[in-house]
Protein backbone atom coordinates (compact mmCIF):
# COMPACT_ATOMS: atom_id res chain seq x y z
CA UNK A 1 0.00 0.00 0.00
CA UNK A 2 1.54 3.29 -0.46
CA UNK A 3 1.83 5.97 1.63
CA UNK A 4 -0.09 8.57 -0.31
CA UNK A 5 -2.79 8.64 -2.63
CA UNK A 6 -1.70 11.65 -4.39
CA UNK A 7 1.67 13.10 -5.55
CA UNK A 8 2.37 16.01 -4.11
CA UNK A 9 5.63 17.67 -2.80
CA UNK A 10 5.60 20.00 0.00
CA UNK A 11 6.48 23.37 -2.00
CA UNK A 12 3.11 23.47 -3.78
CA UNK A 13 0.80 23.34 -0.85
CA UNK A 14 -1.17 26.41 1.02
CA UNK A 15 -0.72 26.21 4.65
CA UNK A 16 -3.43 26.79 7.40
CA UNK A 17 -3.44 26.22 10.48
CA UNK A 18 -5.67 25.88 13.71
CA UNK A 19 -5.40 24.36 17.19
CA UNK A 20 -8.12 21.41 16.38
CA UNK A 21 -9.08 20.16 13.03
CA UNK A 22 -12.11 18.08 13.01
CA UNK A 23 -12.97 16.28 8.91
CA UNK A 24 -16.32 15.04 8.53
CA UNK A 25 -19.65 17.26 9.35
CA UNK A 26 -21.91 14.73 10.50
CA UNK A 27 -23.10 14.16 14.44
CA UNK A 28 -19.69 12.89 15.53
CA UNK A 29 -17.74 15.83 13.09
CA UNK A 30 -19.79 18.56 14.27
CA UNK A 31 -21.04 17.74 18.12
CA UNK A 32 -17.47 17.69 18.77
CA UNK A 33 -16.00 20.96 16.63
CA UNK A 34 -18.88 22.48 18.87
CA UNK A 35 -17.57 21.41 22.40
CA UNK A 36 -13.99 21.58 21.17
CA UNK A 37 -14.82 25.70 20.32
CA UNK A 38 -15.49 26.09 24.22
CA UNK A 39 -11.50 26.15 24.08
CA UNK A 40 -9.75 26.22 21.23
CA UNK A 41 -9.95 27.43 17.30
CA UNK A 42 -11.71 24.98 15.09
CA UNK A 43 -11.66 24.09 11.43
CA UNK A 44 -14.30 21.77 10.24
CA UNK A 45 -13.51 20.18 6.79
CA UNK A 46 -16.26 18.34 4.93
CA UNK A 47 -16.37 16.75 1.70
CA UNK A 48 -19.75 18.19 0.08
CA UNK A 49 -21.31 20.25 1.83
CA UNK A 50 -21.46 20.91 5.58
CA UNK A 51 -25.35 19.24 5.59
CA UNK A 52 -24.25 15.61 3.26
CA UNK A 53 -23.49 12.99 5.84
CA UNK A 54 -24.71 10.09 6.87
CA UNK A 55 -26.37 11.51 9.70
CA UNK A 56 -28.69 13.64 7.84
CA UNK A 57 -30.39 10.50 6.61
CA UNK A 58 -30.49 8.42 10.03
CA UNK A 59 -34.95 8.03 10.13
CA UNK A 60 -35.22 6.01 13.04
CA UNK A 61 -33.94 7.82 15.99
CA UNK A 62 -31.40 7.83 18.72
CA UNK A 63 -31.15 5.75 21.24
CA UNK A 64 -31.29 6.58 25.03
CA UNK A 65 -32.57 5.69 28.52
CA UNK A 66 -34.31 8.43 29.87
CA UNK A 67 -37.77 7.13 30.46
CA UNK A 68 -38.87 5.65 34.20
CA UNK A 69 -39.23 2.33 33.14
CA UNK A 70 -35.54 2.25 31.63
CA UNK A 71 -32.11 2.64 32.75
CA UNK A 72 -29.02 2.85 31.52
CA UNK A 73 -28.53 -1.03 32.70
CA UNK A 74 -30.76 -2.23 30.66
CA UNK A 75 -29.79 -0.24 27.94
CA UNK A 76 -26.21 -1.98 28.62
CA UNK A 77 -27.32 -5.29 28.56
CA UNK A 78 -29.32 -4.52 25.25
CA UNK A 79 -26.16 -3.48 23.45
CA UNK A 80 -24.15 -6.67 24.72
CA UNK A 81 -26.68 -9.14 23.56
CA UNK A 82 -27.11 -7.62 19.99
CA UNK A 83 -23.36 -7.09 19.30
CA UNK A 84 -23.15 -10.97 19.59
CA UNK A 85 -20.00 -11.07 22.27
CA UNK A 86 -17.82 -8.64 20.66
CA UNK A 87 -18.94 -5.60 22.63
CA UNK A 88 -16.35 -4.01 25.12
CA UNK A 89 -18.75 -3.87 28.41
CA UNK A 90 -16.50 -1.01 29.40
CA UNK A 91 -17.15 1.38 26.54
CA UNK A 92 -20.80 0.37 26.41
CA UNK A 93 -21.15 1.25 30.03
CA UNK A 94 -19.66 4.71 29.22
CA UNK A 95 -22.15 4.93 26.12
CA UNK A 96 -25.11 4.08 28.33
CA UNK A 97 -24.22 6.26 30.68
CA UNK A 98 -22.94 9.25 29.36
CA UNK A 99 -25.88 9.14 26.95
CA UNK A 100 -28.44 10.96 28.54
CA UNK A 101 -26.48 14.15 29.61
CA UNK A 102 -25.18 14.34 25.52
CA UNK A 103 -29.01 14.13 24.23
CA UNK A 104 -29.55 16.34 26.91
CA UNK A 105 -27.19 18.52 25.45
CA UNK A 106 -27.64 18.25 22.17
CA UNK A 107 -31.58 19.33 22.97
CA UNK A 108 -30.04 22.54 24.75
CA UNK A 109 -28.19 22.72 21.39
CA UNK A 110 -31.71 23.06 19.33
CA UNK A 111 -32.60 19.68 18.94
CA UNK A 112 -36.44 19.46 18.89
CA UNK A 113 -37.50 15.72 19.13
CA UNK A 114 -41.21 14.63 19.07
CA UNK A 115 -43.33 14.87 22.04
CA UNK A 116 -46.53 13.80 22.91
CA UNK A 117 -48.63 15.64 25.73
CA UNK A 118 -45.58 17.35 26.08
CA UNK A 119 -43.58 14.65 26.93
CA UNK A 120 -40.26 13.24 24.88
CA UNK A 121 -41.78 10.28 22.46
CA UNK A 122 -40.11 6.79 22.86
CA UNK A 123 -40.74 4.59 19.89
CA UNK A 124 -39.10 1.20 19.96
CA UNK A 125 -36.71 -0.70 17.21
CA UNK A 126 -35.22 -4.12 17.27
CA UNK A 127 -33.51 -6.04 20.01
CA UNK A 128 -34.48 -3.53 22.57
CA UNK A 129 -36.50 -4.67 25.19
CA UNK A 130 -37.70 -1.21 25.87
CA UNK A 131 -39.06 1.85 23.96
CA UNK A 132 -35.78 4.55 24.04
CA UNK A 133 -35.66 6.19 20.72
CA UNK A 134 -35.84 9.56 20.49
CA UNK A 135 -37.26 10.39 16.96
CA UNK A 136 -37.57 13.95 15.15
CA UNK A 137 -40.19 14.95 12.47
CA UNK A 138 -41.51 11.67 12.32
CA UNK A 139 -38.78 10.00 10.70
CA UNK A 140 -35.85 13.13 9.63
CA UNK A 141 -34.42 12.73 13.43
CA UNK A 142 -30.99 13.00 11.61
CA UNK A 143 -31.99 16.08 9.01
CA UNK A 144 -33.69 17.32 12.46
CA UNK A 145 -30.21 16.88 14.52
CA UNK A 146 -27.73 18.55 11.19
CA UNK A 147 -30.41 21.02 11.33
CA UNK A 148 -29.56 22.32 14.87
CA UNK A 149 -25.75 21.08 14.99
CA UNK A 150 -25.05 22.99 11.67
CA UNK A 151 -27.30 26.45 12.61
CA UNK A 152 -24.56 26.26 16.16
CA UNK A 153 -21.58 25.81 14.26
CA UNK A 154 -22.70 28.59 11.39
CA UNK A 155 -23.04 30.87 14.40
CA UNK A 156 -20.05 30.14 16.28
CA UNK A 157 -16.66 32.35 16.08
CA UNK A 158 -14.30 30.01 16.97
CA UNK A 159 -15.37 27.48 14.21
CA UNK A 160 -13.97 28.20 10.58
CA UNK A 161 -16.39 25.69 8.50
CA UNK A 162 -14.91 24.74 5.35
CA UNK A 163 -16.71 22.93 1.88
CA UNK A 164 -16.13 20.95 -1.04
CA UNK A 165 -12.47 19.71 0.65
CA UNK A 166 -11.12 16.28 0.53
CA UNK A 167 -8.71 14.44 2.50
CA UNK A 168 -6.34 13.23 0.66
CA UNK A 169 -4.02 12.24 3.25
CA UNK A 170 -2.45 12.40 6.83
CA UNK A 171 0.31 14.48 7.51
CA UNK A 172 3.45 13.44 10.25
CA UNK A 173 6.36 14.63 11.55
CA UNK A 174 9.56 12.77 12.07
CA UNK A 175 8.94 10.93 15.22
CA UNK A 176 5.12 9.71 13.36
CA UNK A 177 2.94 12.33 15.45
CA UNK A 178 -0.10 13.54 13.15
CA UNK A 179 0.42 17.49 12.69
CA UNK A 180 -2.61 18.03 10.27
CA UNK A 181 -3.94 16.91 6.87
CA UNK A 182 -3.59 16.82 3.29
CA UNK A 183 -6.65 18.06 1.36
CA UNK A 184 -7.96 18.74 -1.93
CA UNK A 185 -9.76 21.97 -2.72
CA UNK A 186 -12.21 20.52 -4.93
CA UNK A 187 -13.42 24.02 -6.71
CA UNK A 188 -9.57 25.53 -7.16
CA UNK A 189 -7.81 22.01 -7.53
CA UNK A 190 -5.46 23.31 -5.29
CA UNK A 191 -3.65 21.11 -2.50
CA UNK A 192 -4.13 23.09 1.28
CA UNK A 193 -2.01 21.93 4.34
CA UNK A 194 -4.28 21.96 7.89
CA UNK A 195 -1.74 21.60 10.23
CA UNK A 196 -3.33 21.37 14.42
CA UNK A 197 -2.52 19.89 17.32
CA UNK A 198 -5.14 17.57 17.37
CA UNK A 199 -6.92 16.26 14.30
CA UNK A 200 -10.26 14.24 14.99
CA UNK A 201 -11.20 12.15 11.90
CA UNK A 202 -15.18 12.06 12.13
CA UNK A 203 -15.52 10.98 8.40
CA UNK A 204 -18.26 8.06 8.21
CA UNK A 205 -18.83 4.87 6.92
CA UNK A 206 -18.12 3.00 3.53
CA UNK A 207 -21.57 2.21 2.58
CA UNK A 208 -20.18 2.71 -0.99
CA UNK A 209 -18.02 -0.04 -1.53
CA UNK A 210 -21.21 -2.33 -1.70
CA UNK A 211 -23.43 -2.49 -4.71
CA UNK A 212 -26.71 -1.80 -2.86
CA UNK A 213 -26.57 0.47 0.14
CA UNK A 214 -28.69 2.94 2.39
CA UNK A 215 -25.70 5.20 2.49
CA UNK A 216 -25.44 8.63 0.66
CA UNK A 217 -22.38 8.75 -2.12
CA UNK A 218 -19.72 10.54 0.16
CA UNK A 219 -19.38 7.08 2.38
CA UNK A 220 -16.67 6.11 0.77
CA UNK A 221 -14.24 5.27 3.79
CA UNK A 222 -12.07 8.32 3.10
CA UNK A 223 -11.26 8.31 7.07
CA UNK A 224 -10.31 5.12 7.75
CA UNK A 225 -8.22 4.86 4.11
CA UNK A 226 -6.20 8.07 5.69
CA UNK A 227 -5.26 6.31 8.81
CA UNK A 228 -4.57 3.51 7.42
CA UNK A 229 -1.85 4.83 5.47
CA UNK A 230 -0.62 6.63 7.73
CA UNK A 231 -0.10 3.57 9.87
CA UNK A 232 -3.19 3.59 12.66
CA UNK A 233 -5.02 -0.14 13.59
CA UNK A 234 -7.87 -0.57 11.79
CA UNK A 235 -10.35 -2.69 14.07
CA UNK A 236 -13.12 -5.56 13.23
CA UNK A 237 -13.53 -4.22 9.52
CA UNK A 238 -15.20 -8.04 8.83
CA UNK A 239 -18.11 -6.35 10.79
CA UNK A 240 -20.45 -4.87 8.06
CA UNK A 241 -24.18 -3.99 9.29
CA UNK A 242 -27.01 -4.84 7.03
CA UNK A 243 -29.94 -2.85 7.31
CA UNK A 244 -32.87 -5.70 6.67
CA UNK A 245 -35.13 -3.44 5.08
CA UNK A 246 -34.37 -0.91 1.98
CA UNK A 247 -36.74 -0.25 -1.55
CA UNK A 248 -36.43 -2.55 -3.88
CA UNK A 249 -38.03 -0.96 -6.88
CA UNK A 250 -36.04 -1.20 -10.16
CA UNK A 251 -33.86 1.81 -10.90
CA UNK A 252 -34.71 3.52 -7.57
CA UNK A 253 -32.29 3.77 -4.83
CA UNK A 254 -32.18 1.63 -2.31
CA UNK A 255 -33.60 4.17 0.16
CA UNK A 256 -34.07 2.95 4.51
CA UNK A 257 -37.17 1.92 5.22
CA UNK A 258 -36.43 2.60 8.84
CA UNK A 259 -36.57 0.06 11.49
CA UNK A 260 -38.86 1.52 13.76
CA UNK A 261 -41.98 1.29 10.89
CA UNK A 262 -41.30 -2.56 12.44
CA UNK A 263 -41.33 -1.19 16.05
CA UNK A 264 -44.71 0.66 15.11
CA UNK A 265 -46.02 -2.78 14.29
CA UNK A 266 -45.07 -3.46 10.60
CA UNK A 267 -44.88 -7.19 9.32
CA UNK A 268 -42.67 -8.78 7.00
CA UNK A 269 -44.55 -11.25 4.70
CA UNK A 270 -43.49 -13.31 1.71
CA UNK A 271 -45.07 -13.25 -1.67
CA UNK A 272 -47.61 -15.62 -0.66
CA UNK A 273 -48.16 -12.77 2.62
CA UNK A 274 -47.47 -15.47 5.28
CA UNK A 275 -45.15 -13.84 8.16
CA UNK A 276 -41.91 -15.40 7.44
CA UNK A 277 -40.39 -13.88 10.84
CA UNK A 278 -43.03 -15.49 12.82
CA UNK A 279 -41.32 -18.69 14.28
CA UNK A 280 -37.90 -16.84 15.01
CA UNK A 281 -37.43 -15.33 18.48
CA UNK A 282 -38.35 -11.44 18.47
CA UNK A 283 -40.14 -12.11 15.13
CA UNK A 284 -39.62 -8.70 13.14
CA UNK A 285 -37.67 -6.93 15.83
CA UNK A 286 -34.88 -9.68 16.39
CA UNK A 287 -31.36 -8.07 16.13
CA UNK A 288 -30.63 -6.86 12.59
CA UNK A 289 -28.56 -9.49 11.38
CA UNK A 290 -31.19 -12.30 11.94
CA UNK A 291 -33.82 -10.14 10.51
CA UNK A 292 -31.68 -9.14 7.24
CA UNK A 293 -30.56 -13.09 6.53
CA UNK A 294 -34.09 -14.06 7.59
CA UNK A 295 -35.11 -11.95 4.59
CA UNK A 296 -32.08 -12.52 2.12
CA UNK A 297 -33.29 -16.43 2.61
CA UNK A 298 -37.15 -15.76 1.69
CA UNK A 299 -35.71 -13.61 -1.25
CA UNK A 300 -34.60 -17.27 -2.61
CA UNK A 301 -38.38 -18.17 -2.83
CA UNK A 302 -39.13 -15.10 -4.23
CA UNK A 303 -40.22 -11.25 -3.18
CA UNK A 304 -40.22 -10.24 0.48
CA UNK A 305 -42.50 -6.79 1.27
CA UNK A 306 -43.20 -4.65 4.76
CA UNK A 307 -46.69 -4.36 5.32
CA UNK A 308 -47.09 -0.69 7.42
CA UNK A 309 -50.95 -1.27 6.85
CA UNK A 310 -50.83 -3.26 10.64
CA UNK A 311 -49.81 -0.01 12.34
CA UNK A 312 -53.27 2.03 10.84
CA UNK A 313 -53.47 5.12 8.43
CA UNK A 314 -52.93 7.98 10.84
CA UNK A 315 -50.29 6.63 12.59
CA UNK A 316 -48.23 5.78 9.33
CA UNK A 317 -48.77 9.45 8.42
CA UNK A 318 -47.95 10.91 11.95
CA UNK A 319 -44.29 8.71 12.28
CA UNK A 320 -43.38 8.46 8.68
CA UNK A 321 -43.66 10.82 6.49
CA UNK A 322 -40.72 11.32 4.48
CA UNK A 323 -41.16 7.43 3.76
CA UNK A 324 -44.64 7.83 2.71
CA UNK A 325 -44.06 10.66 0.64
CA UNK A 326 -40.49 8.93 -0.93
CA UNK A 327 -42.16 6.04 -1.71
CA UNK A 328 -45.32 7.59 -3.38
CA UNK A 329 -42.70 9.24 -5.50
CA UNK A 330 -42.05 5.52 -7.02
CA UNK A 331 -45.56 4.42 -7.25
CA UNK A 332 -45.74 3.04 -4.22
CA UNK A 333 -48.52 3.83 -1.34
CA UNK A 334 -47.62 2.34 2.00
CA UNK A 335 -51.15 3.18 3.48
CA UNK A 336 -52.60 0.99 1.01
CA UNK A 337 -50.01 -1.53 -0.37
CA UNK A 338 -47.22 -3.82 1.14
CA UNK A 339 -43.74 -2.34 0.12
CA UNK A 340 -41.06 -4.53 -1.87
CA UNK A 341 -37.93 -4.58 0.40
CA UNK A 342 -34.37 -6.06 0.45
CA UNK A 343 -31.22 -5.63 2.86
CA UNK A 344 -28.40 -3.45 1.76
CA UNK A 345 -25.11 -2.29 3.48
CA UNK A 346 -25.99 0.19 6.20
CA UNK A 347 -23.10 0.84 8.45
CA UNK A 348 -19.56 -0.51 9.39
CA UNK A 349 -19.29 -1.37 12.39
CA UNK A 350 -15.60 -1.98 12.37
CA UNK A 351 -13.16 1.21 12.04
CA UNK A 352 -10.51 2.82 13.12
CA UNK A 353 -9.39 1.21 16.00
CA UNK A 354 -9.62 3.98 19.33
CA UNK A 355 -9.83 3.74 22.77
CA UNK A 356 -12.40 5.12 25.61
CA UNK A 357 -11.26 8.86 24.79
CA UNK A 358 -11.01 8.62 20.51
CA UNK A 359 -7.37 8.01 20.74
CA UNK A 360 -6.17 5.93 18.08
CA UNK A 361 -2.70 4.22 17.88
CA UNK A 362 -1.18 7.58 16.23
CA UNK A 363 -0.22 10.31 18.89
CA UNK A 364 -2.34 13.17 18.39
CA UNK A 365 -5.18 11.54 16.03
CA UNK A 366 -8.53 11.03 17.05
CA UNK A 367 -11.44 9.15 15.65
CA UNK A 368 -15.48 9.51 16.21
CA UNK A 369 -18.46 8.25 14.92
CA UNK A 370 -19.20 5.74 12.40
CA UNK A 371 -15.18 5.69 10.97
CA UNK A 372 -14.15 5.18 14.59
CA UNK A 373 -14.31 1.37 16.50
CA UNK A 374 -14.15 1.84 20.11
CA UNK A 375 -15.64 -1.40 20.68
CA UNK A 376 -19.59 -0.09 21.63
CA UNK A 377 -21.08 -1.94 18.47
CA UNK A 378 -19.39 -5.41 18.71
CA UNK A 379 -20.09 -7.40 15.85
CA UNK A 380 -23.65 -6.41 15.32
CA UNK A 381 -25.22 -2.50 16.60
CA UNK A 382 -27.98 -2.24 18.28
CA UNK A 383 -30.43 0.13 16.38
CA UNK A 384 -30.05 3.55 16.86
CA UNK A 385 -27.21 3.17 18.98
CA UNK A 386 -24.51 5.10 16.44
CA UNK A 387 -26.18 8.42 16.86
CA UNK A 388 -25.53 8.41 20.53
CA UNK A 389 -21.59 6.95 19.74
CA UNK A 390 -21.01 9.92 17.76
CA UNK A 391 -22.10 12.37 20.76
CA UNK A 392 -20.47 10.97 23.62
CA UNK A 393 -17.37 9.50 22.25
CA UNK A 394 -16.99 13.23 20.33
CA UNK A 395 -17.36 14.77 23.87
CA UNK A 396 -14.50 12.69 25.37
CA UNK A 397 -12.19 13.24 22.68
CA UNK A 398 -12.50 17.02 23.66
CA UNK A 399 -11.76 16.61 27.05
CA UNK A 400 -8.65 14.08 26.42
CA UNK A 401 -7.48 16.79 23.88
CA UNK A 402 -7.79 19.34 26.38
CA UNK A 403 -5.24 17.58 28.84
CA UNK A 404 -2.91 16.49 26.24
CA UNK A 405 -2.76 19.54 23.97
CA UNK A 406 0.63 20.75 23.51
CA UNK A 407 1.54 24.84 23.85
CA UNK A 408 2.77 24.93 20.49
CA UNK A 409 1.81 24.50 17.11
CA UNK A 410 3.56 22.27 14.27
CA UNK A 411 4.89 23.91 11.77
CA UNK A 412 5.12 23.08 7.92
CA UNK A 413 8.83 23.02 8.52
CA UNK A 414 8.25 19.66 10.39
CA UNK A 415 5.93 18.03 8.51
CA UNK A 416 7.67 15.02 6.80
CA UNK A 417 7.98 15.39 2.98
CA UNK A 418 6.10 13.09 0.90
CA UNK A 419 9.84 10.67 0.12
CA UNK A 420 8.88 8.09 -2.81
CA UNK A 421 6.77 10.73 -4.42
CA UNK A 422 7.85 13.69 -4.66
CA UNK A 423 7.57 15.62 -7.26
CA UNK A 424 3.82 17.18 -7.51
CA UNK A 425 1.81 17.08 -10.32
CA UNK A 426 -0.91 19.60 -9.46
CA UNK A 427 -4.83 18.62 -9.28
CA UNK A 428 -5.33 18.26 -12.92
CA UNK A 429 -8.41 16.56 -14.47
CA UNK A 430 -6.89 14.55 -17.46
CA UNK A 431 -9.72 13.74 -19.28
CA UNK A 432 -12.08 11.01 -19.72
CA UNK A 433 -10.03 7.89 -20.64
CA UNK A 434 -8.71 6.85 -17.50
CA UNK A 435 -11.55 8.59 -15.59
CA UNK A 436 -14.09 6.22 -17.50
CA UNK A 437 -11.98 3.51 -16.66
CA UNK A 438 -11.59 4.25 -12.93
CA UNK A 439 -15.48 4.60 -13.33
CA UNK A 440 -15.41 0.84 -14.20
CA UNK A 441 -12.97 0.08 -11.56
CA UNK A 442 -15.77 1.53 -8.93
CA UNK A 443 -18.16 -0.19 -10.07
CA UNK A 444 -16.07 -3.72 -10.51
CA UNK A 445 -14.91 -3.43 -6.38
CA UNK A 446 -19.14 -2.17 -5.65
CA UNK A 447 -19.90 -5.30 -7.76
CA UNK A 448 -17.25 -7.98 -6.04
CA UNK A 449 -18.19 -6.53 -2.49
CA UNK A 450 -21.70 -7.41 -3.17
CA UNK A 451 -21.52 -10.97 -4.25
CA UNK A 452 -18.20 -12.12 -2.78
CA UNK A 453 -18.07 -9.93 0.68
CA UNK A 454 -21.52 -9.51 1.24
CA UNK A 455 -24.50 -10.61 3.63
CA UNK A 456 -23.34 -14.54 3.30
CA UNK A 457 -19.64 -15.49 2.95
CA UNK A 458 -17.66 -18.23 2.28
CA UNK A 459 -13.91 -19.20 1.82
CA UNK A 460 -13.90 -19.25 -2.07
CA UNK A 461 -15.95 -16.52 -2.53
CA UNK A 462 -13.33 -14.06 0.33
CA UNK A 463 -10.27 -15.62 -1.27
CA UNK A 464 -11.23 -14.24 -5.15
CA UNK A 465 -12.76 -10.67 -3.53
CA UNK A 466 -9.02 -10.29 -1.71
CA UNK A 467 -6.83 -11.54 -4.28
CA UNK A 468 -9.08 -9.52 -7.28
CA UNK A 469 -8.48 -6.43 -4.76
CA UNK A 470 -4.84 -6.58 -4.55
CA UNK A 471 -4.26 -7.16 -7.99
CA UNK A 472 -6.20 -3.70 -8.68
CA UNK A 473 -4.93 -2.33 -5.77
CA UNK A 474 -1.40 -3.41 -7.60
CA UNK A 475 -2.60 -1.67 -10.74
CA UNK A 476 -2.07 2.03 -10.51
CA UNK A 477 -4.83 4.36 -9.73
CA UNK A 478 -5.99 6.78 -11.60
CA UNK A 479 -5.72 10.79 -9.30
CA UNK A 480 -7.53 12.68 -12.16
CA UNK A 481 -10.73 13.71 -9.86
CA UNK A 482 -11.93 13.17 -6.18
CA UNK A 483 -13.89 10.24 -7.22
CA UNK A 484 -10.90 8.16 -8.59
CA UNK A 485 -9.10 8.97 -5.30
CA UNK A 486 -12.41 8.06 -3.21
CA UNK A 487 -12.06 4.66 -5.52
CA UNK A 488 -8.34 4.26 -4.38
CA UNK A 489 -9.65 4.45 -0.94
CA UNK A 490 -12.77 2.14 -1.63
CA UNK A 491 -10.32 -0.51 -2.88
CA UNK A 492 -8.10 -0.08 0.39
CA UNK A 493 -11.29 -0.38 2.91
CA UNK A 494 -13.07 -3.22 0.86
CA UNK A 495 -9.66 -5.07 0.75
CA UNK A 496 -9.36 -4.67 4.68
CA UNK A 497 -13.25 -5.98 4.69
CA UNK A 498 -12.29 -9.32 2.71
CA UNK A 499 -9.26 -9.74 4.21
CA UNK A 500 -10.68 -9.71 7.89
CA UNK A 501 -13.89 -11.45 6.73
CA UNK A 502 -11.66 -14.12 4.92
CA UNK A 503 -9.55 -15.28 8.06
CA UNK A 504 -12.54 -15.28 10.72
CA UNK A 505 -13.44 -18.68 10.28
CA UNK A 506 -16.81 -19.01 12.75
CA UNK A 507 -20.09 -17.14 12.19
CA UNK A 508 -21.09 -13.55 14.69
CA UNK A 509 -23.60 -10.46 13.93
CA UNK A 510 -22.95 -9.42 10.76
CA UNK A 511 -20.38 -11.97 9.63
CA UNK A 512 -21.87 -14.90 8.54
CA UNK A 513 -19.98 -17.84 6.61
CA UNK A 514 -21.56 -20.78 5.27
CA UNK A 515 -18.71 -22.65 5.45
CA UNK A 516 -18.23 -22.02 9.18
CA UNK A 517 -22.15 -21.11 10.18
CA UNK A 518 -21.31 -21.61 14.23
CA UNK A 519 -19.92 -19.15 16.48
CA UNK A 520 -17.25 -19.70 18.48
CA UNK A 521 -16.40 -18.18 21.59
CA UNK A 522 -13.52 -19.67 22.64
CA UNK A 523 -11.19 -19.43 19.73
CA UNK A 524 -12.97 -15.94 18.05
CA UNK A 525 -14.34 -14.02 20.91
CA UNK A 526 -11.60 -11.45 19.96
CA UNK A 527 -11.59 -8.39 17.91
CA UNK A 528 -9.64 -8.16 14.86
CA UNK A 529 -6.75 -5.55 13.96
CA UNK A 530 -5.09 -4.84 10.96
CA UNK A 531 -2.37 -2.41 9.96
CA UNK A 532 -1.56 -1.55 6.26
CA UNK A 533 1.44 -4.18 5.84
CA UNK A 534 -0.14 -6.78 3.52
CA UNK A 535 -3.77 -6.03 5.58
CA UNK A 536 -2.05 -8.45 7.81
CA UNK A 537 -4.77 -9.37 10.80
CA UNK A 538 -3.66 -10.20 14.26
CA UNK A 539 -6.31 -10.38 17.25
CA UNK A 540 -6.64 -9.41 20.76
CA UNK A 541 -9.18 -9.98 23.46
CA UNK A 542 -12.69 -8.04 23.84
CA UNK A 543 -11.64 -6.39 27.40
CA UNK A 544 -12.18 -3.02 28.78
CA UNK A 545 -10.84 -0.82 26.34
CA UNK A 546 -7.95 1.42 28.16
C1 LIG B 1 -33.33 2.96 11.03
O1 LIG B 1 -34.07 3.92 11.13
O2 LIG B 1 -33.72 1.81 10.89
C2 LIG B 1 -31.86 3.20 11.05
C3 LIG B 1 -31.43 3.57 12.39
C4 LIG B 1 -30.10 2.97 12.67
O3 LIG B 1 -29.39 2.57 11.76
O4 LIG B 1 -29.79 2.82 13.85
Amino acid sequence: MRRYLYPWSKSEVKVFDSDVLVLGSGIAGLYTAIKASEYFKVTVLTKKTIEESNTEHAQGGIAVAIDESDSPTLHFEDTLRAGAGLCDPLTVRILVEEGPSCVEELMDMGAKFDRHDGELALTREGAHSQRRILHALGDATGWEIERALVAKVKDNPNITTLEGRFVVDLLENDIGDIVGALVLNEETGELEGHLAKAVVLATGGLGQVYRFTTNPSVATGDGMAVALRAGADLMDMEFVQFHPTALLIPNAPRFLISEAVRGEGAHLINAAGIRFMDNIPGKELAPRDIVARAIWKEMNQGSVYLDFRPIGQERILERFPTIHQTCLKYGMDVLTMPLPVAPAAHYMMGGIATNSYGETSLAQLYAAGECACNGVHGANRLASNSLLDGLVFGARIVEKIRETIKVKSPSWEEVLSPLGNPCGTGFVNHGTVKQLEDQGLRNRIKDLMWDSVGILRDEANLRKAKELLMAWEGDSVSTCCVEDLETGNMLSVGLAVAKAALDRMESRGGHFRSDYPLHLDELWQRHSLQRKEDYHVRYVPVSGAD
